[in-house]
């Protein structure tokens, strides 16, 4: 019996990376304000910084982009993945977007107004950005071993039914329907079970709320949902997709992520008003209905890519990577989001900095010094992607430090993975020496994008 879970697929195409010097990222990192979203790319070694549209395409998805029907109007690209989401998903209205925020930001618009609150295990930034542009509250209310890195639990990601029964007792009226995103992201990739997303539904049903689902990462959290929550071991990754969409009234999609594609996203609802509404904003703002924003090419893209996002071996390695990163990071001593997610690894940069306060964003710090050590690009999960500073000019704090390494799918190799490790051990050893920064310019809507620091 061989044990070694390898990638289950060969290198057709390549794209080389480039070696650089600790010289050279000091300076490029010092141009860039001290924030590596405004790094050029070419300058990063191993680019962590999102598994969203990073990701490499199949030699069949590149095939079905030659077949792209590009017509304005009931392209026979669209119908093609119409039927694709409509099997998978079992909703009636499938309306795509060129990605997942624009899903959002139609959604949000056509059932969201001021003074609303949406529940969520933990909302995205841009799902957030998009609820409080509307003037409504985002509400996270993730268990509370969701909130904890190292608290030990198959399903961090489930919600915490206690507190949404509680929000809709006392805030019902407020609440136009109810959210769950999975994976839980911003609470580490952790995924969430099917009998909590049962349990939460029959709860909204009882308040006649509906439930929509944000399913950028359904297929590794149906996966998570095969390997660990009993009973599920025999069925398909894809049946145990279906019973999770069949449980909501609709979900939003980034393609980006488990649909394998470098561009997209989707709509897909049952209700006939919403869709209405939908329909007319879509065509304001993202084009057509039967395009959305999208090429007929990337609409076969996303066809072929929803069913390869599916596969059962892939998911094995992918989820496989992800913990023999985590593997590697515990035996070194780094503090992580155990157990380990399904598209990222999550560094706890309080503990892996402790001389660093949480003033002087740890987390940032963290991820500028993994770039100037080693050349790899990582994300804040912390207080400058969630903290904001407040009108009377104090700030706001996040719970978590984390810097999160996401893998894009299908495009490192494990030495790539046993490069980061090493660099991440290093790097550990002289902690001491990494600075904490300050913020001096920031935009008042997902400040991480652009704001800029300097050392503290
Ligand atoms: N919801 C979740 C859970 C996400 O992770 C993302 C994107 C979105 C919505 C928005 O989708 O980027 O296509 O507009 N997450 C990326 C990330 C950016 O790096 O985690 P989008």
């Amino acid at each position: 019996m061989i044990h070694t879970i390898i990638e289950p697929f060969r290198i057709k195409t390549v794209e080389p990376i480039r070696m650089t010097t600790r010289d050279e990222r000091r300076r490029w990192l010092d141009d860039a304000k001290l924030n590596v979203f405004k790094l050029a790319a070419e300058h990063v070694l191993l680019d962590f910084l999102t598994d969203s549209g990073t990701g490499a395409m199949s030699g069949k998805q590149w095939g079905a982009i030659m077949e792209g029907d590009e017509s304005y109007a009931g392209s026979k690209s669209f119908f093609r993945l119409e039927s694709v989401l409509k099997d998978l998903t079992g909703y009636r209205h499938i309306i795509p977007t060129h990605q997942g925020r624009a899903a959002e930001r139609i959604l949000f618009s056509v059932t969201t107004k001021k003074g609303d609150l949406i529940p969520n295990n933990t909302h995205f930034d841009t799902t957030r950005a998009n609820i409080e542009y509307q003037g409504a509250e985002a509400v996270d209310l993730v268990i509370p071993e969701g909130r904890q890195p190292r608290a030990q639990h198959p399903f961090k990601g489930n919600i915490d039914l206690e507190r949404v029964e509680d929000l809709l007792r006392r805030e019902g009226h407020r609440i136009p329907f109810g959210m769950m995103t999975l994976t839980n992201n911003s609470g580490g990739g952790q995924p969430v079970s099917l009998a909590n997303l049962r349990a939460y539904r029959e709860l909204l049903m009882r308040y006649g709320k509906p439930l929509i689902l944000d399913v950028c990462r359904y297929a590794e959290n149906s996966m998570f949902v095969k390997l660990r929550e009993p009973g599920m071991q025999n069925r398909t990754v894809k049946s145990i997709a279906q019973e999770m969409f069949s449980l909501a009234d609709g979900c939003l999609m980034s393609a980006k992520k488990d649909g394998m594609v470098n561009i997209g996203g989707f709509l897909a609802l049952n209700d006939s008003e919403w869709v209405e509404a939908a329909k007319t904003l879509l065509i304001l703002t993202e084009g057509f209905p039967t395009y959305g924003g999208l090429a007929g090419r990337d609409l076969e893209a996303l066809a072929v890519g929803m069913e390869e996002g599916l596969n059962e071996d892939y998911l094995r390695y992918r989820l496989r990577t992800v913990e023999y990163m985590g593997e590697k990071m515990k035996a070194a001593g780094v503090a992580i989001v155990e157990p380990t997610g399904g598209h990222a690894v999550y560094l706890d940069a309080r503990d892996f900095l402790p001389q660093i306060p949480q003033e002087q964003y740890p987390a940032w710090s963290l991820c500028n010094a993994l770039y100037l050590e080693a050349g790899i690009r990582g994300v804040e999960i912390g207080s400058v992607m969630f903290g904001k500073r407040n009108d009377d000019g104090t700030e706001s704090y996040h719970a978590m430090e984390l810097v999160r390494l996401a893998f894009p799918r299908r495009m490192y190799t494990q030495s790539h993975f046993d490069y980061a490790a090493e660099a991440i051990c290093e790097l550990k050893a002289r902690a001491h020496d990494v600075r904490g920064v300050k913020m001096v310019k920031q935009a008042r809507y997902l400040r991480h994008f652009t704001a800029e620091f300097a050392y503290a």
